[in-house]
């Protein structure tokens, strides 16, 4: 399918989604939104997508923020749903049954902050700069910036950086456990194939498991959290990767997962 604003590809089992408004530093409309469902849609479909890589086109930003030109007019209805268009889609990103590495190019500012939040695993390029900076235009951030940024970095930290909209640099996002990594701006996209080829080279349908299980289990009681992860070991028992995984180990060999 082709898209205006997002650019889809595919690398082998990597799947690389761009966020292509440059102009607008990337930030995100409705109609960006739109696509980038679909896109989400679209790899949690595709059988051969084991990863997927999401960055920002151009030198300057991963995304500068939802798109304060479509906000500016919106009234409290409006506003709402745009807020829940945002929730929706960066939550079906979060759901997506493969895992998701944030290559932060740049800029990634309200909104940007929150769709990196809503990946798995975020690396940063040393240039990028992070923010939640709505408390300055008006308004609460609104997809999921108050809840996923208190969920990674603790509510102390997370209120600071909302309420003062201070905008900071990788090496403070990488020291608050922000980002996973901070890496030089020419090594970023290598940086990211090299992990996602990591995890790419284990079996899917395991990884899969394991991002429902943290996800799951990181919102529930410990006790329904190890019930939780006790279902998903199970299921993987049913696989065949997992009797691929352990003969190959057994008999010395390389493994050869089917996804299956
Ligand atoms: N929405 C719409 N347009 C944006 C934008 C945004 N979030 N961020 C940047 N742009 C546009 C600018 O309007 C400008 O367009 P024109 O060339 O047509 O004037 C273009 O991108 C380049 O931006 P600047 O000229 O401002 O570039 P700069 O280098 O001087 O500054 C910046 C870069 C510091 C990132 C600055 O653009 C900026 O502060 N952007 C807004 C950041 C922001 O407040 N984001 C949060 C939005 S609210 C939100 O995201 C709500 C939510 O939680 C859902």
């Amino acid at each position: 399918m082709e898209y205006t604003n997002v650019i889809f590809e595919k690398d082998g089992n990597l799947a690389i989604v761009k966020i292509n408004r440059p102009k607008a530093l990337n930030a995100l409309n409705s109609e960006t939104l739109k696509e980038l469902n679909l896109v989400i849609e679209e790899i949690s479909n595709d059988k051969d997508v084991y990863a997927v890589i999401l960055t920002g086109a151009g030198e300057k930003a991963f995304v500068a923020g939802a798109d304060i030109s479509e906000m500016k007019e919106l009234n409290a209805v409006q506003g709402k749903a745009f807020g829940t268009l945002g929730n929706k889609v960066f939550r079906n990103l979060e759901k997506l049954n493969k895992p998701v590495i944030a290559a932060v190019n740049g800029f990634a500012l309200g909104g940007g902050c929150e769709l990196a939040m809503a990946c798995d695993i975020r690396i940063a390029s040393a240039k990028a700069k992070f923010a939640q900076p709505e408390a300055g235009l008006g308004i609460t951030p609104g997809f999921g910036g108050t809840q996923r940024l208190a969920r990674l970095v603790g509510e102390g930290r997370a209120k600071e950086l909302i309420f003062t909209c201070d905008m900071i640099k990788a090496d403070e996002a990488y020291r608050i456990g922000l980002v996973n990594k901070v890496v030089e701006p020419e090594m970023l996209l290598d940086e990211a194939k090299v992990m996602a080829g990591k995890i790419i080279k284990n079996a899917p349908i395991a990884v899969a498991q394991c991002k429902e299980a943290i996800n799951r289990g990181m919102q529930m009681d410990i006790d329904d959290a190890i019930a939780f992860e006790a279902e998903a070991f199970g299921l993987c028992f049913a696989t065949a990767d997992q009797k691929e995984g352990m003969t190959a180990f057994i008999e010395k060999r390389d493994k050869n997962f089917q996804n299956k």
